[in-house]
């Protein structure tokens, strides 16, 4: 049995932060990094919530956080007893803000504390991971990320804000984008795809084609900016529905294990998947085909839709090889076995289409790291 299920309530558009104003909490956690508080956009949250309310800001949440710190602000949202939880901020902030709830109700469950569920708003900054409408959380522990999914971490609503992403440096603009492309695309052919998912994942992906550059090249043009955010958001629908992929398994793994950010990771490894994925190569011929290529048949369609994917990294400056990201082979290499461990443990493997074997994992990561 499939399942296909839709939360959150999304407030879109310049204005829509002003539903903040309606709010009638009287205490509010804003989960969010020191970027945030520094660029000023924790200001523009505070000056609509209601003013008579209490409001505690943690702040120190890393890029791909840890379980430390979803540690430390769990000790906040104890101590503080929140009505309201606002997750501000790239994927690392709202995916610490899922942990730190998800941990809170777990005590609260184990103590039999009977309190209602802080109501739980995600404000996305970068438009890559889509977790404002996932009940998925990244969490990094030693040089392992742990990829938890429960509906608890689903947020109440989200807001897409696309004034947030006028001060996105064009590299985090290339590397969320491509985050973006990576979950529609894993999305579209995951093993559990639905219709209901795939009329998602196909519009981020021709939405990506026609905006990604143009954003990364002109941040401060709205039109752009708006509809990757829309593509961001619509492929955190498609991929909390039907799950990811192997890109994913692998990306998580090298990410932790060499520092290299989500989106990057995910950039540089997919045309490799794409091409080891063979089960899917139809589904990659009827892209090539959405995105007004003309294959002749599904092998050379697979192809056209890879070349669009190597034209579009080069575009946003993305390397082709972990090679070319300054790598050491022989850093790589130990860590191997290691790497084969992280993917299989991965939940994000189980719905690939093609079942890798240790041989054949083991030939796609020195692809990887050489490059073609
Ligand atoms: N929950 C999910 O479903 C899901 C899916 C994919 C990835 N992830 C995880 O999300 C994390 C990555 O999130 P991300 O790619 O959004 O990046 P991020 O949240 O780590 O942010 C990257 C950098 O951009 C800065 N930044 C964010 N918004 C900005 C803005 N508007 N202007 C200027 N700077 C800004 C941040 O301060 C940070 O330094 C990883 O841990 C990844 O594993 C989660
Ligand atoms: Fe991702």
């Amino acid at each position: 049995m499939r399942e296909y299920f839709i939360k959150p309530k999304i407030k879109s558009g310049e204005d829509s932060l002003d539903c903040l104003k309606t709010l009638k909490y009287s205490s509010y956690l804003i989960v969010t990094d020191k970027a945030m508080v520094d660029l000023k956009i924790v200001d523009k949250i505070l000056e609509k919530l209601p003013k008579d309310s209490k409001v505690k800001i943690f702040k120190d949440v890393t890029p791909n956080p840890t379980v430390e710190i979803v540690e430390r602000g769990l000790k906040e949202i104890v101590y503080f007893s929140p009505q309201c939880v606002i997750g501000l901020g790239g994927g690392s902030p709202i995916d610490a803000c899922k942990g730190i709830l998800y941990f809170n109700l777990k005590i609260e469950d184990e103590l039999k504390i009977k309190r209602e569920k802080p109501y739980f708003i995600a404000i996305p900054t970068t438009s890559g991971t889509g977790s404002e409408v996932t009940s998925y959380s990244v969490i990094t522990k030693g040089d392992k990320k742990i990829a938890l999914a429960n509906e608890e971490m689903l947020p109440d609503l989200a807001i897409l804000n696309p004034e947030f992403m006028k001060t996105l440096p064009s590299k985090i603009i290339a590397d969320t984008g491509m985050d973006v492309l990576t979950h529609a695309l894993e999305a579209y052919v995951s093993t559990i795809a639905t219709p209901f998912t795939d009329s998602s994942a196909k519009e981020a992906i021709k939405i990506i084609k026609e905006n990604l550059v143009n954003h990364f090249n002109n941040p401060q043009l709205l039109l752009p900016r708006e509809n990757v955010q829309y593509a961001s958001c619509m492929a955190g629908i498609a991929f909390n529905n039907s799950s990811l992929g192997i890109n994913h398994s692998v990306a998580h793994s090298i990410g932790a294990k060499f520092h290299i950010s989500h989106g990057r990771a995910n950039a540089i490894i997919m045309p490799y998947i794409i091409e080891v994925n063979t089960k899917a190569w139809k589904k990659y011929s009827e892209l090539a085909k959405l995105l007004d290529f003309n294959p002749t048949d599904d092998e050379n369609g697979k192809n056209l839709f890879n070349g669009f994917v190597k034209k579009l990294k080069e575009n946003l400056g993305i390397e082709k090889s972990l090679k070319d990201l300054g790598i050491n082979f022989e850093e790589f290499k130990i860590k191997i076995p290691e790497i084969l461990e992280d993917i299989k443990g991965d939940i994000c493997t189980e719905y690939n289409p093609n079942r890798l074997t240790d041989e054949d994992y083991i030939k796609l990561l020195l692809k990887i790291y050489f490059g073609e």
